[in-house]
This record gives structure tokens, sequence and C-alpha cells, in this order.
């Protein structure tokens, strides 16, 4: 089954956590980007101003820059993105609604400054469809050990 590593990362964190993956299930790679950029400005999530928090408060779509093509070549991804307001980047629901989840078995990770993945996992799932099959979700930290990171995404393989 062919593996996929897909993520979106704006500052750097979850980007590391993919690479670990990545190297560890030995699969391909591919970051998730806006048309548009985030500046850091734009990331200041206590200002109700900010694009990110227009962004969630309106329900926005994020326009992504590329698309995957091949989807249907892969068997296996791993989802990954940090925790916004406690839930996926709205970047991660536009990528889901643009690409057919059916029948592939799918992890997700992300990385927070404390909040969980569980509920966001719940989430995605009535949007990743009936048929994709989501077999874990883990959270990650900065600190988190290369180790950790490694041993979960091998024991994800084996569901
Ligand atoms: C817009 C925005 C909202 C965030 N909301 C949360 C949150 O609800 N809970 C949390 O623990 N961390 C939150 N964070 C912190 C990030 O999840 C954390 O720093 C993450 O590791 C960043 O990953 P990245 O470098 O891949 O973007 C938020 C960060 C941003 C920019």
């Amino acid at each position: 089954m062919k593996k996929l590593v897909v993520y979106f990362s704006a500052t750097g964190v979850t980007e590391k956590v993919a690479e670990i993956i990545k190297k560890t299930v030995n699969s391909s790679i591919f970051e998730v980007t806006p048309e548009v950029p985030y500046k850091d400005s734009d990331l200041k999530w206590l200002n109700p101003l900010a694009r990110c928090n227009k962004e969630k408060i309106g329900r926005k779509d994020v326009p992504i820059a590329r698309n995957i093509d091949n989807m249907r070549d892969y068997g296996f991804i791993f989802l990954g993105f940090p925790i916004w307001y406690y839930n996926a980047p709205n970047i991660i629901y536009t990528f889901i609604k643009g690409h057919d989840f059916s029948e592939k078995k799918i992890a997700l990770f992300a990385t927070s400054d404390g909040s969980d993945i569980e509920k966001t996992a719940e989430k995605l799932k009535s949007v990743l469809g009936e048929s994709a099959h989501i077999v874990g979700a883990k959270r990650f930290y900065e600190s988190t050990s290369r180790e950790v990171i490694a041993e979960w995404a091998r024991q994800m393989l084996e569901q």
C-alpha cells in the first residue's frame, strides 16, 4: 500500500513531525500551502481582526496553491496540522473537500501548545467520508522526541 504524508504547517512545528514520519515509514510527502501565504500578522490568534480569526469565524474556505493529482495511488495517508482554535485549520477542511479519501486508511496527527486532537478527529471523520478509515489520531508537542513520533508512525501502519 503506497503511503503519503500530507501536512499543513504555519510555523514549522508540524513540518518537523511530518518529516520524521516520512523518514520512518519511507513515504512520499506533500505540503498543503495556501494560495496566499500566511504572514506573521495573519497568525496573531488572539487578535479578532487577524486573518486566522476571520477565517475561523467566517468558516471560510482557504484556497490551496496546489492539489494532489494522484490521490488514487495512495492507500495510507498521514494527515497533519497544527491545532487552531481547538480544531484543524480551515485550510485542512478545504484540502479534504478537494480530494477523495474513500477506502483509504488515515492516521491524523497534530501539534499544539496544549489542546488535544480527539474532538478534532471526530469532526474530521464526517468530512473525510463514510468509507475513509481513521486508524489513529495523535497530538505531539514541539518537544516530543523523534523516537516517540517514529514509534507511533510504525504502530499506525500495523492498524
Ligand atoms: C491561529 C492559531 C490558533 C491556535 N490555536 C491553538 C489552540 O486552540 N490550542 C493550542 O493548544 N494551540 C493553539 N495554537 C498553537 C499551535 O497549535 C502550535 O503552536 C503548533 O504547534 C504550531 O504548529 P505549526 O508550526 O506547524 O504551524 C494556535 C496557533 C495559531 C497560529
